[in-house]
């Protein structure tokens, strides 16, 4: 055998003797309870394709009892994903894993997820429950789960504030019900590693039986004091083998911890955390990064790790003089690794249908021919109004086109008029989907409240502007500006997105966008409604 050889099978054989950490996001799920992330179900479908492409192992895709948005966004992406698993979180309530169930039929690997609060302060205040009862009802719902699938995960809620000993008392409950794998969350962000680390570490030494049935132990961590990934990564070490993350660290709160960090930090860091390896392709990680920060309006902290813009900028002039004459010396990871582009291609009027679906495909986003030819049209007239076309102007036209497919009202015109002294007026024309024209005018404080007021006569939507911000996509004269709205409608909070070279026209896209959110969902009610004979289920309090 010839060195290379030699070298190419000891290196196979070490990579076979490492253990895998199954990679378990939650973007879907835990990271769509992030205030104002709502995705729709074009957008999560989307993301979930790319997580698969990813490599992630388990997609937890969304809690089906909660709405029937929920429900039908499991649903299809548990049919169309071959190869990750897909999840549907439940509480331990019977109609909830059966609402779970139903949505995973026909998934090729479906796991339910049932969870029960087990701290005493949630015993004492939420649930109002003794222990006994508390283990009794989650063997009862893994049992349940289990006439679904072999592939049940429990997690004893708020786990890190439980009680060691009721915590390996309710594992050993559950795994003898059917659980295959038993998560311990830090719902509140409130260990330390080596706490959070000890845990796993204490219930792995009092049931050795979860080694010899090869029942997997998870990390599920908030980052409410900012150790969510450093908690995770302890868990590892302790015998964790899964870990719960989302994409950006986006989540309930202050999030969760981040799928990119966690990584990045086994993988650059292979040396200490050497008995581990993950299925994911890093190279993907930039482009899902972007496509999930666009699409719930959750803009990437500039310096966030791996995925921030300034993760690889250098600003020092020594560390510059550093990194041209030896990368190495101020960059622990090489930018390529998580799929950071070389060079920023730049599109404009001159480029063809080719490069723009060439571009498209390397943003990450899977749109059919007809789609391509829709979003290449806006390409174009965007390019007649702004001269370079980066791919942060394309990836908010794709967005803008998962959205199109769902708009019921559209804007036709609109005119403004707004000074020092005056009242502002504002007169807009919209479009329904069956192709009535409205003209309704309206004076406001300002000329966006005097667009929104008019807008709200058109389409008979009344709702309240909560949050608007607005900012720059790219930089430059020429730059789009990108509106997000949050408004309240009733008891619910809608967010909508717009995009123009004026930031105007940018804002009442947004509002429309957000009307036309609460639209779709009440008829998706009202159709499941009429199709089942009952009510929507609904109304589940969220972990
Ligand atoms: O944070 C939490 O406890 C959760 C559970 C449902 C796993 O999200
Ligand atoms: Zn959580």
């Amino acid at each position: 055998m010839c060195a290379d050889q030699n070298n190419a099978s000891s290196a196979k054989s070490q990579a076979d003797a490492k253990t895998r950490v199954v990679i378990f996001d939650t973007t879907l799920r835990d990271g769509e309870q992030s205030p104002g992330a709502t995705l729709n179900f074009q957008e999560k479908l989307e993301i979930a394709r790319q997580l698969e492409a990813l490599g992630v192992d388990v997609i937890e895709a969304g809690f089906p009892i909660t709405s029937v948005g929920d429900f039908e966004s499991v649903r299809a992406i548990g049919q169309e994903l071959q190869r990750a698993t897909v999840a549907g979180l439940s509480r331990c309530v019977p109609r909830d894993i059966d609402r779970a169930g139903e949505a995973l039929k026909g998934c090729a690997h479906p796991r339910i997820h049932v969870f029960c609060a087990t701290s005493k302060i949630h015993r004492e205040h939420k649930l109002k429950k003794a222990f006994e009862e508390i283990i009794r009802i989650s063997v009862a719902s893994v049992k349940q789960a289990r006439q679904y699938t072999d592939n049940v995960e429990f997690s004893p809620e708020d786990g890190s504030r439980t009680e060691l000993d009721y915590l390996v008392e309710i594992t050993q409950a559950v795994v003898e019900a059917g659980a295959t794998t038993v998560n311990i969350p830090d719902t509140v962000g409130y260990a330390v590693p080596e706490q959070y680390g000890h845990i796993f570490a204490y219930v792995r030494e009092k049931l050795p039986m979860l080694d010899q049935k090869g029942i997997v132990l998870s990390a599920h961590c908030h980052n409410d004091l900012g150790l969510a990934v450093a908690n995770s990564l302890a868990a590892v070490m302790n015998g964790a083998r899964q870990v719960e993350c989302t994409i950006n660290g986006i989540g309930e709160r202050a999030g969760n911890a981040a799928l990119e960090e966690i990584v990045m930090a086994l993988r650059t860091r292979s040396d200490y955390f050497s008995r581990f390896q993950t299925s994911i392709n890093t190279r993907k990680i930039y482009p899902v990064s972007r496509m999930v920060s666009t699409m719930t309006g959750l803009h990437v902290q500039r310096n966030k790790a791996v995925v921030g813009e300034n993760a690889f900028a250098h600003e020092a002039g020594i560390h510059q003089d550093g990194v041209l004459k030896y990368r190495q010396t101020y960059e622990i990871m090489d930018p390529r690794d998580v799929g950071l582009p070389e060079n920023k291609l730049v599109l404009g009027k001159h480029s063809g249908r080719h490069a723009f679906r060439d571009r498209v495909i390397y943003l990450g986003y899977t749109l059919d021919d007809a789609a391509v030819d829709k979003a290449f049209e806006a390409f174009k007239a965007l390019s007649d109004k702004k001269k370079d076309v980066y791919d942060e102007d394309i990836e908010a036209i794709l967005d803008q086109q998962l959205q199109a497919d769902r708009q019921l009202w559209e804007l036709v015109r609109f005119q403004v008029s707004s000074g020092t002294g005056v009242i502002a007026t504002a007169t807009v024309v919209v479009r329904d989907s069956a192709g009535t024209e409205r003209m309704e005018a309206a004076t406001g404080d300002g000329p966006i409240d005097a667009i929104y007021s008019a807008m709200q006569k058109a389409t008979e939507v009344s709702v309240q502007l909560e949050d608007y911000q607005t900012r720059a996509i790219t930089s430059g004269k020429d730059a789009q500006g990108e509106v997000t709205v949050q408004v309240r409608h009733h008891d619910r909070k809608v967010k909508g997105r717009g995009l123009s070279t004026d930031v105007i026209e940018a804002a009442a896209k947004a509002y429309l966008a957000a009307i036309n959110r609460i639209k779709t969902t009440d008829a998706r009610k009202a159709a499941a409604n009429t199709s089942n004979g009952n009510d929507p289920p609904g109304g589940a309090a969220q972990p």
